[in-house]
């Protein structure tokens, strides 16, 4: 699946974010070693603290249905600049997905492309333990 595709599919997820609070929605696309594709979108809570951001929300979804093979995440946003995804994001989506490839697409027509070694080196892992 090209990128183009996988945006799309971020894109499509982004319209379904719960976003009250900050009024930014986030869509992501999490494509998986065999072609599938798990879409995501943020969650927040008037908690803020339990808000969960669309790559998890799509990460989880495709952990749950038995998923442990993924090639790459888009990640979209209306924003004047790009969305590189959180800390926490980056953690989870190392744990289980390794060096994943990273759309990043603004839908102000800005676009970027990044390995997760390249937004988060020098992880904390399995291997330091
Ligand atoms: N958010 C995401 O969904 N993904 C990111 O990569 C960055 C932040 C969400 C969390 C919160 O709902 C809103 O964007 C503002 O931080």
């Amino acid at each position: 699946m090209n990128r183009e595709l996988l945006v799309a599919r971020a894109t499509a997820a982004r319209e379904h974010a719960i976003a009250p609070y900050s009024a930014f929605k986030v869509g992501a696309a999490l494509l998986t070693g065999d072609g599938k594709v798990y879409e995501g979108c943020n969650i927040e809570n008037a908690s803020y603290g339990l808000t969960v951001c669309a790559e998890r929300v799509a990460l989880l979804k495709a952990l749950s249905e038995g998923e442990r093979e993924f090639e790459a995440i888009a990640v979209v946003t209306d924003a004047r600049t790009l969305t590189p995804s959180c800390g926490s994001c980056r953690q989870l989506l190392w744990e289980y997905c390794g060096n994943l490839t990273i759309f990043l697409h603004s839908l102000k027509g800005l676009d970027a492309t990044h390995r997760l070694s390249d937004l988060f080196p020098h992880p904390f892992d399995a291997s330091n333990l």
